[in-house]
């Protein structure tokens, strides 16, 4: 991955550090959404000399945004500000400004370069970093899009300081995500932090540890061929409660989704590979604390298993396919389930955290 990663106490003056290296000639962009161009740009913007110069453009917040309109918008947006091939885009924002940013970036004029500054932590863990880039269409998430690597990811924990506690636990869920796909130490030590301290200082060389795996994992497999596929630990279930949450308009946050997918993932991981049931019970408490409890009773099995069967990582449309753990740190990928596994797995899942 040609891409940098940075980690820092003061992300305005990365900005004009990178914008200068990247692109000292053509005309910068900044990407942004209407709630961050309020929150964080101004901020940013006090300290940052690119960030003042740039031309701004934003779009409308939100998933449902992350569609062809917007993506015209920016396309717009970049021709009405004089684009060249030597422009920069800094994309300021949480995983769909990166998504959508990244992809506007790429197709225009075959590419431009582009920055991802992540505002949200779940941005910062997974979604600015690693290359995929897209936007949903005819209601599919993420269907056009293409692997390209942002030039540069700043991450800072300074604009985190104003999220609400439950897009930080979004965020935390897909880092113990990272943590267990490390090692078991990664994985203790990851939950011994407590993330609603909202300690934004202390957060910061542990996130640049736990992106460092995803880091690692997307260096091995950028095009997701084989290795990548351990970063979707949790994320057949998870993406199936998230789909379930949606169906009753009680919508989930993505990585509550994911930390609840893990634990049937973790359970999976038992009953195949004989995953320690200790780790299992602690994560268990964690769980129940920080993230509550997810109402599913034995009636919602068939529709959960349903969402699981469509999931876009499932190849024939019988077999369900987990990535799976032996222990942490030791990855099952491609692990089909049979479906009675699966309904025990569910049950367990209920006695444990309801
Ligand atoms: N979100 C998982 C990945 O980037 O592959």
């Amino acid at each position: 991955m040609s891409q940098q990663l940075i980690f820092t106490d003061s992300p305005a003056l990365e900005l004009d550090r990178i914008a200068g290296d990247i692109s000292s000639t053509g005309r910068i962009f900044i990407l942004t959404d209407d709630h961050t161009a309020s929150l964080v740009l101004p901020r940013l913007a006090a300290e940052s000399c690119v960030a003042r110069q740039a031309a701004v453009i934003t779009i409308p917040s939100g998933d449902v945004n992350k569609s062809l309109d917007s993506l015209a918008r920016i396309w717009d947006g970049l021709v009405e500000g004089g684009a060249t091939r030597r422009s920069l885009m800094i994309n300021l924002g949480g995983g769909m400004v990166t998504d959508i940013g990244g992809f506007a970036a790429s197709t225009f004029k075959r590419g431009i370069r582009f920055v991802n500054m992540p505002t949200t932590l779940l941005a910062a863990v997974d979604a600015s970093v690693g290359g995929k880039t897209g936007i949903n269409f005819h209601g599919l998430k993420n269907e056009i899009g293409v692997f390209s690597q942002a030039d540069a990811v700043i991450i800072s924990t300074v604009f985190f300081d104003t999220l609400p506690v439950e897009e930080l636990l979004s965020g935390y869920g897909e880092m113990l995500k990272h943590g267990l796909l490390e090692s078991l130490d990664a994985f203790r030590k990851l939950m011994a932090y407590d993330i609603t301290a909202r300690d934004m200082k202390a957060l910061l060389p542990i996130l640049e540890d736990n992106v460092g795996v995803k880091r690692r994992v997307v260096e091995e497999d950028p095009t997701e061929k084989g290795l990548r596929k351990a970063l979707n630990l949790g994320h057949t279930p998870g993406h199936a409660f998230e789909s379930w949450a949606m169906h009753r308009r009680q919508p989930i946050p993505h990585g509550y989704a994911v930390a609840f997918g893990v634990f049937v993932d973790m359970i999976l991981s038992h009953m195949l590979y004989g995953f320690d049931s200790g780790v299992l019970q602690q994560y268990a408490v964690t769980l129940r604390n920080l993230y509550g409890t997810l109402p599913i009773t034995c009636d919602d099995y068939d529709a959960l298993i349903d969402y699981m069967r469509h999931d876009k990582k499932n190849v024939s449309g019988a077999d369900i396919n987990f990535s799976l753990l032996a222990s942490p740190g030791h990855i099952r990928l491609d692990s089909i389930v049979p479906e009675e596994q699966i309904r025990q797995a569910l049950d367990i899942f209920r006695d444990l955290v309801q």
